[in-house]
């Protein structure tokens, strides 16, 4: 089964008590997204393999570590996983982007693919799929379920917030997926929203309704 690992850093509780608050408008919430994928993004690269090189200092030489191994892919799902793209490219500038388009069905909360558009080199890559909310599961599970057709073979999923529902769809259906979320939330209310969550991710990103 893939790890579930919640962030538990208190920038990143502290941040997230501020998404979650109703009264913090759009500009304050796009930054606080931003800041949070940023410091998620510092947990989820911990383990990146490293190797030695020669460097020489303005004193001496020395052997020093660079990042090796995949390089990696950053696929924010449509839309709300947009504004988590910059924060993580801030630490990643030369990640590729990806975009998957998906929205949820309002009645059946079944996602809806209507865009794609990948590198070409997916399957050499460290993906990581960005999308604030993981609620029903629905969308994440088939944005996961696209990429492996394309030829993914290594995916992390990054999520601020997730539902109890929403973990289990993706650990059992893709056991190779790590989960990395800010919180572990209590429940779907009946319109598929979490509970207490933080509200439509997207119409609060983007100032929608
Ligand atoms: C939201 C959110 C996720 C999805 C989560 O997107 O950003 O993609 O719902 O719900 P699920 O786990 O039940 O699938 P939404 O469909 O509202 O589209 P948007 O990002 O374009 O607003
Ligand atoms: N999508 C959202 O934006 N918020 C939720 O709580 C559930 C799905």
């Amino acid at each position: 089964m893939g790890k579930l690992i919640i962030l538990d850093h208190p920038l990143i509780q502290h941040k997230l008590t501020y998404i979650r608050d109703e009264n913090t408008g759009t500009k304050q919430f796009r930054e606080l997204v931003n800041e949070v994928s940023m410091l998620m993004g510092f947990e989820i690269t911990r383990n990146l393999p490293l190797k030695e090189i020669e460097v020489n200092t303005p004193v001496t030489n020395c052997r020093a570590q660079v990042l090796t191994g995949k390089k990696i892919g950053l696929i924010p799902i449509l839309r709300a996983g947009l504004g988590m793209v910059d924060g993580m490219l801030q630490l990643l500038p030369a990640a590729r982007v990806g975009h998957i388009g998906l929205y949820r069905d309002p009645e059946t909360f079944m996602p809806v693919e209507y865009y794609i558009k990948l590198p070409s080199d997916i399957s050499e890559r460290l993906l990581i799929v960005l999308d604030p909310m993981l609620a029903t599961g629905g969308s994440a599970n088939d944005a996961i379920e696209s990429l492996k057709k394309r030829g993914a073979k290594s995916i992390k999923l990054m999520c601020l917030v997730a539902a109890p529902e929403g973990v289990k769809v993706i650990q059992e259906n893709h056991p190779d997926v790590d989960i990395y979320i800010c919180s572990l939330d209590e429940s779907l209310n009946e319109k598929g929203y979490i509970v207490p969550g933080l509200g439509d991710a997207g119409d609060r990103l983007f100032g929608t309704k």
